[in-house]
């Protein structure tokens, strides 16, 4: 067969980026403008900003994606793009971008959902890697278990009922002090801390699913500082930071593991910004070699948004023969 070439364009949130990949599993280049540093200022996303800033950006990084991989519009076979779930004004953007490549080129265009991407993010690093898989999708936005049926075939197994976990990384590093985004603040200075100084709680549900909560988890953090604050008690931070992330890891280690065996899988495939996250891959992995299961994430920068990931997940379904018309919206609560 021959190789089939993808552009794509992710948009979702506070990352332009444009990528060419080939087959879905070779990037050519993958340009990424972040946001990061505007947003911090305001120690969040701010939808509007977002917006106006991919605007600003989107053409200049689709024009590096393409110089970077030398090729040019003519040797593209399809053009593969966010449409949900994300900000509905930031979604545009690339959205509107793509179908105009679109149109202009009479190229196909294929919509990909962004926690399609993630999971995809896993075909790049993982060349041998098919499903079936289980797939754990942990970001700023979502936290979800997915069984892998196959390409493009998706059950979900859990999700989170209220934060995600990386919603609840950032705001515990807020209420610490740390900065936006968390995350990474809290991996670091949790390594100078005790995991098991404090029992945070964690959130188990009594109705057979394998769902999550963090919201919980997060208010016993804040409640632990503000007492501490009125009391006038001395805290150490990093026990803190320890203990809270011991927390989250622990739920999604039993949840995903709990996956595996409900399914009969033997291969775990993390993604999103959290996948990232050094105490998650030690124990996953750890648990993953006591049992014989396959422990499976993508270097970090295809952890965090960028439009590699979505050129693999537009390739295989552009191989099934599906297509998106030029009257595809934003959704901005797409589910998978
Ligand atoms: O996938 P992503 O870049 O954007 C979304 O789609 O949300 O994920 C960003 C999230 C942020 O909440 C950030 O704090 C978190 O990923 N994150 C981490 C780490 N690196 C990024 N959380 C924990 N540990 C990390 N090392
Ligand atoms: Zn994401």
């Amino acid at each position: 067969m021959d190789k089939k070439i993808i552009l794509a364009i992710e948009s979702s949130c506070d990352e332009t980026s444009a990528a060419v990949v080939v087959d879905g599993r070779k990037v050519l280049s993958n340009v990424i403008a972040s946001q990061i540093d505007t947003h911090k200022k305001f120690g969040g996303v701010v939808p509007e900003v977002a917006s106006r800033m991919h605007t600003e950006v989107v053409n200049g990084v689709v024009q590096e994606a393409l110089k970077e991989a030398n090729v040019t519009l003519d040797d593209i076979d399809a053009i593969g793009v966010t449409y949900g779930p994300g900000l509905v004004g930031a979604l545009l953007v690339g959205l509107q971008y793509a179908k105009g490549l679109a149109m202009a080129t009479k190229k196909p265009l294929i919509g990909v959902n962004h926690i399609e991407g993630h999971i995809s993010a896993n075909y790049i690093q993982h060349e041998e890697l098919k499903p079936p898989f289980v797939s754990l999708v942990v970001s700023g936005g979502h936290t979800f278990i997915v069984y892998v049926k196959d390409y493009g075939k998706y059950e979900v197994i859990g999700e989170t009922r209220d934060d995600a976990a990386g919603e609840a990384y950032d705001k515990v590093a807020r209420a610490l002090g740390l900065g936006y985004p968390g995350g990474p603040k809290i991996d670091k200075l949790a390594k100078e801390g005790n995991k098991d100084a404090i029992a945070f709680p964690r959130a188990k549900f009594h109705d057979d699913t394998l769902d999550f909560s963090f919201s919980g988890l997060k208010s016993a953090v804040l409640n632990y500082l503000n007492k501490a604050k009125m009391q006038n008690t001395e805290i150490n931070r990093a026990d803190v930071a320890a203990s809270f992330q011991n927390a989250v890891v622990g739920v999604l280690k039993d949840n995903v593991f709990a996956t595996c065996d409900k399914k009969n899988l033997d291969k775990i495939a993390i993604a999103g910004g959290v996948a990232s996250n050094s105490a998650l891959r030690e124990a996953l992995i750890s648990e993953g070699n006591e049992k014989g299961i396959k422990v499976l994430f993508p270097e970090p920068i295809l952890c965090t948004d960028n439009a590699a990931m979505i050129g693999s997940a537009a390739y295989f379904r552009f191989i099934k023969g599906e297509e998106s018309t030029l009257d595809l919206n934003a959704k901005p609560n797409l589910k998978l």
